[in-house]
C-alpha cells in the first residue's frame, strides 16, 4: 500500500493522507483580509486532494507582514474572511492549516511581481522590527531593534492569532520560525547581536521560538498538532546550522511542538544553496532520526514515486509541495493513480476517473 495515501494521525487529528500544501504566499489580500482569490486557490488545492491545505504565512500583526498585500489574523473581520475558506476546504475532505508568521526585518517588501527590496514609507511601507537594527541587504530598510515590552507583544499576538484561527475552525496550525522571517532572525547568530536574554548564547537566541511555541500549546485545544517551520541551515558562515536545528527540535518536542516542517535559507541574500530534487530531504531526515518526532520534508519535490519513497525510506512522515501544485493543483489525484492508491476524488468530478 502506498505511503503517500496512509493518513497521519497526529494528537487527535487525522491527515486522510502524507499530502499537504506548503504555505505560499499569494500577495491578494487588502487589509490583510482573505477574498475570493484565496478561496478559489485553496479551495482548489483542496479539490485536487491535498490531505492539509495550509494558508500562506498569515501575519499576527500589520508590521509582521512581509508586502501590505499578506494574510493576516490580527482582527475580527480577517477570521471571518478565513472561516468561509475553512469551511470549504473542510467541506472537500482536506484539513485547513494555517501558518503564522511574523515577516521581522524582512517585512515591508511590494510583492515580487511590483519590484523587490524595501517598500518607502511614501509607497506604503513602513519602518520593520527585528531582534537587531541590522538590515537585510544593501538598500533595505534598517530595522528597529525590538525591546523586551515589544518582544513580549509579539508572543502575544501569537496567542491571539491562533486562537483566532482555531475559532475559525483552523486544526494545524503552524508557527514560521524560517527562511529569514524574524523567528528564524532571532535564532541566527548573523542577525542576532543582543546582549540580553534574547542574544548570544544558543539557550538565548532560541528563547523566543521556544516562548511562542509553548504559549501557543498552551492555548491549543490538546488533540489540535502544532507545528514549526524552521531553516535547517542559514548555508552561511557563522549562521545557524544543522546541529543547532537537531538540538531546537528536541526542545520543540518537550514543549509539544507535534511536526518540524524543515526547510532552509532565506537569512542571507545570496546564499549558495546546492539546489536539487529532495535537497532539503535530509534535514528533515536526521531532525527526524535524532529529536525524534515526525518531520515534514520540503523542496523540489515534484514526483509520486520520489515522494513514496522519501516516506518509505522514513526520512519524513508528510510531504509539503509548493510550486508543483501551482503547476497542477490536481497533482495528488495524479499522484494516487499512478501509485495505485485510492482516494476521494469530488463527486462531481468523478466522470472524469479513468
Ligand atoms: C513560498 N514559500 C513560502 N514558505 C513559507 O513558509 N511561507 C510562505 O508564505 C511562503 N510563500 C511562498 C510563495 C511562493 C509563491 C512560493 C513558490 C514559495 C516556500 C514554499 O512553501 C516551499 O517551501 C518552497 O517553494 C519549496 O518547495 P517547492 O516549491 O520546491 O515544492
Amino acid at each position: 500500500m502506498s505511503r503517500l495515501f496512509q493518513p497521519l494521525t497526529l494528537r487527535g487529528l487525522t491527515l486522510p493522507n502524507r499530502i499537504a500544501v506548503s504555505p505560499m504566499c499569494q500577495y491578494q489580500a487588502k487589509d490583510g483580509v482573505a477574498n475570493d482569490w484565496h478561496l478559489v486557490h485553496l479551495g482548489g488545492l483542496a479539490q485536487g486532494g491535498a490531505g492539509l491545505v495550509m494558508t500562506e504565512a498569515t501575519a499576527v500583526v500589520p508590521e509582521g507582514r512581509i508586502s501590505p498585500d499578506d494574510l493576516g489574523l490580527w482582527n475580527e473581520a480577517q477570521a471571518e474572511a478565513l472561516a468561509r475558506i475553512v469551511h470549504f476546504i473542510a467541506s472537500q475532505g482536506a484539513v485547513p492549516g494555517i501558518q503564522l508568521a511574523h515577516a521581522g526585518r524582512k517585512a515591508s517588501n511590494p510583492a515580487p511581481w511590483k519590484g523587490s527590496g524595501s517598500l518607502s514609507l511614501a509607497a506604503g511601507g513602513w519602518t520593520p522590527t527585528a531582534p537587531s537594527a541590522l538590515p537585510f541587504d544593501e538598500g533595505w530598510t534598517v530595522p528597529t531593534a525590538l525591546d523586551e515590552p515589544g518582544i513580549l507583544a509579539i508572543i502575544e499576538a501569537f496567542m491571539d492569532a491562533a486562537r483566532r484561527a482555531v475559532a475559525a475552525g483552523f486544526r494545524v496550525i503552524e508557527v514560521h520560525a524560517a527562511h529569514g522571517y524574524l523567528l528564524h532572525q532571532f535564532l541566527s547568530p548573523l542577525s542576532n547581536q543582543r546582549t540580553d536574554a534574547y542574544g548570544g548564547s544558543f539557550e538565548n537566541r532560541t528563547r523566543l521560538v521556544r516562548e511562542v511555541v509553548g504559549a501557543l500549546r498552551n492555548i491549543l485545544p490538546e488533540e489540535l498538532p502544532l507545528f514549526t517551520r524552521i531553516s535547517a541551515t542559514d548555508w552561511a558562515e557563522g549562521g545557524w546550522t544543522l546541529d543547532q536545528s537537531v538540538a531546537l527540535a528536541k526542545e520543540l518536542k518537550d514543549l509539544g511542538v507535534d511536526l518540524v516542517d524543515c526547510s532552509s535559507g532565506g537569512l542571507v541574500p545570496r546564499a549558495e544553496i546546492p539546489l536539487g530534487p529532495g535537497y532539503q530531504v535530509p534535514f528533515a531526515a536526521r531532525i527526524r532520526a535524532e529529536a525524534g518526532l515526525p518531520t515534514g520534508a520540503v523542496g523540489l519535490i515534484t514526483d509520486a514515486e520520489q515522494a513514496e519513497q522519501i516516506l518509505a525510506q522514513d526520512s519524513a512522515d508528510l510531504i509539503l509541495l509548493g510550486r508543483e501544485l501551482l503547476r497542477d493543483p490536481r497533482w495528488p489525484l495524479r499522484a494516487a493513480k499512478t501509485l495505485g492508491a485510492d482516494v476521494a476524488w469530488p463527486v462531481s468530478y468523478l466522470r472524469a476517473r479513468r
